[in-house]
């Protein structure tokens, strides 16, 4: 078994309290590294276990972040979502020297590099989709409302 390398991120003070910085990786989505009001850091996957929301941007309370997108809770120490939500976001090693947050140079390097985050909008484009609510009709295509409005009647309003 090979010693663990260990790659030099940052200062502990350059993380904001119960905030967090991102780490870019050659591969895979950034890795978050997070500070609580302990000055504990914590370092995670940038993926919510839920719809794959930045936890960097979101807020860290005690030793969780709530998610910014959907309001989940996730632990800090272990990915994990907290109950009744399911889920868990992979976590990364962390080890704080002299007041320096070092990351495990392996784990950035091979650690859910497979890991995307999720794409917004329709999942795929179906061919005779209908119109979305509120758009027109294609050029010459009868209107949703089923034909020329109707005649308004002449008369007099008693
Ligand atoms: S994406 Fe994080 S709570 Fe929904």
């Amino acid at each position: 078994m090979s010693a663990t390398i260990w790659t030099l991120i940052c200062r502990v003070d350059d993380i904001p309290v119960l905030g967090s910085r991102r780490v870019a990786r050659t591969q895979g989505l950034d890795v978050a590294v997070f500070r609580n009001d302990q000055d504990e850091v914590f370092a995670l996957l940038d993926r919510c276990p839920h719809k794959g929301g930045p936890l960097s941007q979101g807020i860290v309370f005690g030793t969780h972040v709530a998610c910014p997108l959907h309001n989940w809770s996730i632990g800090l120490c272990d990915g994990q979502a907290a109950a009744p939500d399911e889920g868990c976001t992979p976590k990364f090693s962390v080890k704080v020297e002299n007041g320096e947050v070092f990351l495990d140079a392996h784990q950035l390097a091979t650690q859910a590099t497979d890991l995307v985050r999720p794409i917004a909008g329709p999942a795929s484009k179906r061919p005779h989709a209908p119109p979305l609510r509120g758009s027109l009709p294609p050029e010459g295509a009868e209107p949703a409302w089923g034909g020329p409005a109707p005649a308004l009647r002449s008369g007099s309003i008693s």
